[in-house]
């Protein structure tokens, strides 16, 4: 399986172009109606996804934790129900999506915040043979 920060980065990238071809046609075609949901998938799909990334790929000890990949899951889950959420929701056809989209985001958020405060940021893969400490580096 692909490390979590490949996976958070890879997924970025296609919701970021997803966004951006979203947004050129929005603009081609002069309606900007669904901007909020354009917005929401360039700023979580995108931004969120890529700072989720960067901290997974700074601290070794987060990214190798069984919450990591439910993270990822949550996260992806978050867009894909929230971005047609807010569509059904400007279009006056249901709110159902975006509340459950929401609940998702905050849940996401939430794992974050548990992530950081239990592995901090940087802290190597308890244990790891291959990360050195000063105490077991040869004298010189
Ligand atoms: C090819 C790239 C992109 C194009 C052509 C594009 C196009 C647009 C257009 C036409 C609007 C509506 C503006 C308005 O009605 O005032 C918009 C809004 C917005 N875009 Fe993009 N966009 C692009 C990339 C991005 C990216 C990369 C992000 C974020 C990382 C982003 C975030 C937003 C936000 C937050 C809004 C405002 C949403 C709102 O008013 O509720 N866009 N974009």
């Amino acid at each position: 399986m692909k490390s979590v920060p490949t996976l958070f980065f890879t997924t970025a990238a296609v919701f970021a172009l997803t966004g951006m071809i979203w947004g050129i046609q929005m603009s081609a075609i002069h309606d900007h109606t669904l901007s909020p949901a354009h917005g929401h998938l360039n700023l979580i799909g995108f931004v969120a996804m890529a700072v989720f990334g960067a901290y997974y790929a700074l601290t070794p000890s987060a990214a190798s934790s069984k919450i990591a990949p439910i993270h990822f899951g949550l996260t992806v889950m978050t867009v894909l129900v929230l971005v047609p959420g807010i569509v059904l929701a400007i279009t006056e056809t249901g709110e159902t999506l975006a509340k459950f989209g929401s609940v998702f985001a905050v849940g996401s958020m939430a794992l974050f915040l548990f992530m950081v405060i239990r592995h901090g940021v940087g802290d190597p893969i308890p244990n790891d043979p291959r990360v050195s400490t000063p105490s077991t580096q040869p004298a010189k």
